[in-house]
């Protein structure tokens, strides 16, 4: 038989998606998987009558392989992948690549490449995004590693990737694990997405009264406009749309309100604290997951911590498309991409990953999670200026929010006296009232710094560095 194209390890939903993807595409492909019971599942089900050939352990896997090999690994994040690289580097040679397509840590990845690429092979840190149907029918691929690796798996990702208008949801991301580090900002951009979302769910559900269906009709309309238009607006509508086969009720009600997480938008947050940026609405997304995690203490502390929760605002109605909340939503979504993306040109120049932000926006338009119609006017706002110090400056932008502060407003101030907690757009407003505000309080702290650390400061009428004995 003859050698096969392209290998993958792990045979979750994920990678055996994958590798029909690749199939498809024209790689013959060989799999491995730890329990072989899964890899025969496999080959008899999905992947029966396509050129797809099982192995039973990594050293036939590894000979049943062209060279140079290219190896994908979709394996669970951290050790695993650390114990799959050390079982199979005895058997590759010299200008074989590894590719690891999970949600690994890019420090981790940095680690990776630097020792794989030491004894000449090559390594790739990919993140894929897109989810089972996106893995299938052509995710979006962050890969980074050296630009010669990259160029050996080119042909394969550039195919198997989503295509939106004829080019390929991949490209070429930069050194070390600058892929993964990538992947990890989108899912924090996912995390905040997710979260703005639900807040405005919650207000129509409790300030208007609306039903499932109703909100999901909100979500429609949302979902034509260039604003929203979006994969994570659309399977909202679908979520909430969904009935409970027991008693035709809405599905999401049954739903315990605990949100899990598996890291990558906690490492969002640490490489942004690390890093200096700030990322308001993603922290906020990532604290609302935290706190929904308390429920049983929640359910207690409703009972003695008294709300105003009957208060009613206007947040608008179904013909005007909930028009404050749908500002909301607006300009707390851009501003989850904003921060997003201030994030990679600081880990970018920390780093000196050198990421193109135009092309991280262009390969994010199809296949991934955050894939929306908003990301276009982010990729041109990164095309006329590439070293654009935040997206809220950008002419589009700037219309955006002098059109829809107000509506935001209103739904934070009326939120806020409702009792309802809105993490997302409240962080949201903030964040733009603090960027757009060129006198901020902090004076007030330098000076207090000054007068119990004599932390220094300095003075808007003079050069220098300033220090005040302030208690006599
Ligand atoms: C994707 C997703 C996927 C997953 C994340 C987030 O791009 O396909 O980001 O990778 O959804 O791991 O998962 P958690 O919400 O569980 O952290």
């Amino acid at each position: 038989m003859s050698k096969a194209h392209f290998g993958l390890v792990g045979l979750g939903v994920m990678g055996e998606n994958l590798v029909l993807n690749a199939e498809r595409n024209g790689f013959s492909s060989v799999v491995y998987n730890r329990t072989y019971s899964k890899t025969e599942s496999f080959l008899e089900g999905k992947g029966f009558g396509k050129k797809i050939q099982g192995a039973i352990d990594l050293k036939e896997f590894v000979s049943k392989l062209e060279r140079p090999r290219r190896i994908l690994m979709m394996i669970k994040a951290g050790g695993a992948t650390d114990r799959v690289i050390d079982q199979i580097s005895p058997y590759l040679q010299e200008g074989d690549l590894l590719i690891d397509g999970g949600n690994s840590e890019f420090r981790d990845t940095e680690r990776r490449v630097a020792q794989l690429e030491s004894r000449q092979f090559g390594y790739i840190g990919m993140g894929v995004s897109g989810g089972a149907k996106g893995a299938l029918e052509g995710p979006s691929m962050m890969p980074g590693g050296t630009k010669a690796s990259y160029e050996a798996i080119e042909s394969l990702v550039q195919k198997m990737a989503a295509q939106v208008e004829d080019i390929p949801c991949v490209t070429y991301i930069g050194p070390g694990g600058s892929g993964h580090f990538v992947k990890t900002v989108h899912n924090g951009i996912e995390y905040g997405i997710e979260q703005i979302l639900s807040e405005s769910y919650d207000l129509m559900k409790r300030v208007g009264n609306m039903t499932g269906n109703e909100i999901a009709d909100v979500f429609c309309q949302w979902n034509q406009t260039e604003e929203l238009s979006s994969y994570l607006v659309e399977i909202t509508e679908i979520c909430l749309r969904a009935k409970d086969p027991e008693d035709g009720k809405d599905l999401v009600e049954k739903i315990i309100d605990k949100a899990g997480q598996k890291g990558t938008g906690l490492w969002t947050v640490v490489s942004a604290l690390e890093l200096g940026v700030s990322v308001p609405t993603i922290y906020a997304s990532l604290n609302a997951r935290v706190m929904s995690s308390l429920k049983k203490e929640r359910v207690e502390a409703e009972k003695i911590l008294s709300s105003s929760s009957s208060f009613k605002f206007d947040i608008g109605t179904i013909e005007n498309s909930m028009a404050p909340i749908q500002d909301a939503v607006i300009l707390s979504c851009i501003a989850s991409y904003a921060q997003g993306m201030e994030l990679l040109k600081a880990a970018s120049k920390e780093y000196s990953y050198n990421l193109d932000m135009c092309s991280i926006a262009q390969i994010w338009k199809g296949g991934c999670i955050i894939r929306s119609r908003l990301l276009e006017r982010i990729q041109d706002a990164f095309y006329v200026d590439s070293q654009l110090p935040n997206l809220f400056i950008d002419k589009w932008f700037v219309e955006q929010v002098n059109r829809r502060l107000p509506g935001l407003v209103k739904v934070v101030a009326g939120a806020s006296q409702a009792g309802i907690p809105v993490p997302c757009f409240s962080s949201t407003l903030d964040y733009i009232n603090s960027y757009r505000t060129s006198r901020l309080p902090q004076n007030l702290v330098q000076a207090m710094r000054d007068c119990f650390g004599s932390h220094t400061y300095q003075r808007i009428d003079k050069e220098g560095t300033f220090h005040t004995e302030w208690i006599s």
